[in-house]
């Protein structure tokens, strides 16, 4: 009956000589929860991971992009995130303008890179510097936010049916276009919705309608959300009220906005969060109403088409970088990490991120030549050697994207990484207790700490381990009862479109020094446990 159907349909296509679009037939990229634990972004229907680079904010226009495509090529970088500027595309109200957006999609294609276009709508940076003239010079018709003291500030109002409607129109005849331009090819695979949203330099908006709305009872849907007796704002959340009435009605206005997109074309939406964990917390030093860590569960409630709330992060000690991946990586949300800052110890940090809390992707911002930092005197025609690390990690892991991912959230893949007076890490994986150490030949004043490694158990005695600058050594788990781990096989080798693809196999000085060298190196190793202690060339290394 099955097949009857099967062969009716392509009779009928045949016969009549439809054309169905080439891109009825691709699957929309997605972001899918794991059956295990984790979730994975599926693009082409394969488990994908985002090794991505992000423009400056003036950028995304063709000159730039010019100078720019040598250098995410040099980079290594699968993605790229560019921002979109509502100014540009809506230059006058309903006409839009899609010439620099098109430029960027097909030079990206050309170049073999997938895009995540940022949308610099209604709100960027806790402020609204990106509606056209024609909403910020109309004040009355667009409303803005009022400070406590009632100065009227360069945001919009979240509580405008004008506001988020223009906004709305625009985002939504920018997913047509990308549509219609892009279905077949998929070259955009997600769209961020706005960017660092909330209020800067006020914790919620003073305006008469907003006073009014914040004496009322919190909405029953968020109330009931968060399992909380519903009273006032002021009563249901007595420290941080103004910043949770905030909070609400910034995610429904962009939800608001993602929904209209999606009707058009259905690629996942994020945001993204200005953190709040620097200073001394106060909401309005930070964006106020922004989703950050304490606000994911009203971001939850009140943004259900939003696939994921993404955090920037440009904090690179490891203790603030790891703290701020383990309250995004929920298991309502999964940890993506759209910008973050460049050198050595973000390269690191790129590891933890990836194999310690199963992010989708990660991007250092700041990729291209042509910003406003004054303090960057880099070569505008090279790439900046702070992504030199960076560089080294894509290399290793581009191949590799989905036989990593498809490891996240398994309880298999796990990192390791150097930092400052860390020597040596233990991880402990199925049987095995794995050392790695740092600091070889010997620490060398101001060498900067390059130490990492990522580590997929890919069977019961089978290990992958990609990895730079670290020597590590196995050893049967602690009371298992076995002495030794043999290393029976040690290949090198390297990922191309997730084949393995052998190099040489280690033995005899490289296997007795196990050192991963500062180029970067992936290796496959099979191993034996034993009872009995084997002579010392076989056995892992040094003891
Ligand atoms: C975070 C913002 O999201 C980016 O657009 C950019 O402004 C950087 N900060 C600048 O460091």
């Amino acid at each position: 009956m099955k097949h009857l159907t099967f062969w009716r349909v392509i009779l009928t296509v045949t016969l009549y000589g439809f054309t169905v679009p080439a891109y009825a037939q691709k699957q929309l990229p997605a972001i899918v929860k794991k059956k295990n634990g984790g979730y994975n972004f599926m693009v082409d229907g394969k488990p994908y991971i985002v090794l991505g680079a992000q423009l400056w904010n003036s950028s995304a226009w063709p000159f730039v992009l010019d100078k720019t495509w040598p250098q995410l090529r040099e980079l290594g970088c699968n993605t790229l995130e560019a921002p979109i500027y509502w100014q540009n595309i809506e230059p006058v109200p309903g006409q839009y303008n899609f010439k620099e957006l098109d430029y960027l999609v097909t030079g990206a294609r050309k170049e073999g890179l997938r895009l995540i276009l940022l949308w610099f709508g209604s709100f960027k940076n806790g402020s609204s510097q990106y509606p056209p003239e024609w909403v910020l010079t109309q004040p009355d018709k667009y409303p803005r936010m009022k400070n406590s003291a009632g100065g009227e500030m360069l945001l919009l109002s979240t509580l405008s049916k004008a506001n988020v409607d223009a906004d709305k129109k625009a985002f939504s005849a920018m997913m047509r276009h990308i549509k219609e331009v892009d279905a077949a090819h998929q070259t955009v695979i997600m769209v961020q919705v706005e960017n660092e949203a909330g209020s800067l330099g006020t914790d919620r908006d003073y305006s008469e309608t907003a006073n009014t709305l914040f004496k009322e009872t919190v909405p029953a849907q968020l109330a009931q959300g968060l399992n909380l007796k519903s009273g006032t704002w002021q009563e249901t959340f007595p420290v941080y009220a103004a910043e949770a009435f905030s909070a609400w009605h910034m995610a429904k206005y962009i939800n608001e906005v993602a929904v209209a997109g999606k009707k058009e074309y259905d690629l996942p939406m994020y945001v993204n969060a200005w953190p709040k964990e620097h200073a001394f917390q106060r909401p309005g030093e930070y964006p106020s109403g922004g989703p950050v860590s304490h606000m994911l569960d009203i971001w939850k409630i009140a943004a259900p088409a939003i696939s994921l709330i993404a955090v920037d992060i440009y904090m690179g000690n490891y203790t603030a970088f790891n703290d701020l991946c383990a309250k995004y990586n929920r298991p309502d949300n999964p940890l993506f990490i759209p910008e973050m800052g460049k050198g050595a110890d973000f390269a690191r940090n790129q590891f933890y991120a990836l194999g310690n809390f199963n992010a989708i992707g990660v991007a250092p911002y700041g990729i291209d030549p042509f910003h406003a930092d004054p303090n960057d005197e880099r070569d505008k025609e090279k790439l900046d050697n702070k992504f030199a690390y960076f560089k080294d990690n894509y290399r290793l892991l581009k191949g590799a994207v989905s036989s990593i991912a498809m490891l996240q959230g398994t309880g298999k893949l796990q990192a390791v990484s150097e930092d400052y007076n860390l020597k040596e890490q233990l991880v402990q994986a199925g049987d095995y207790d794995i050392l790695f150490s740092y600091g070889f030949p010997a620490y060398k004043p101001g060498k900067p700490l390059t130490g990492r490694a990522l580590i997929g158990q890919l069977g019961e005695d089978e290990f992958l381990i990609i990895g730079f600058d670290t020597r590590f050594q196995f050893k049967p788990k602690y009371g298992s009862g076995y002495s030794t781990a043999e290393l029976i096989i040690v290949e090198e080798g390297y990922y191309e479109d997730d084949k393995w693809i052998q190099k040489r196999i280690w033995n005899g000085d490289e296997v007795w020094h196990s050192t991963l060298t500062p180029e970067g190196v992936i290796l496959k190793i099979k191993l034996r446990k034993t009872k009995n202690s084997t002579n010392g060339k076989l056995k892992a290394n040094f003891e």
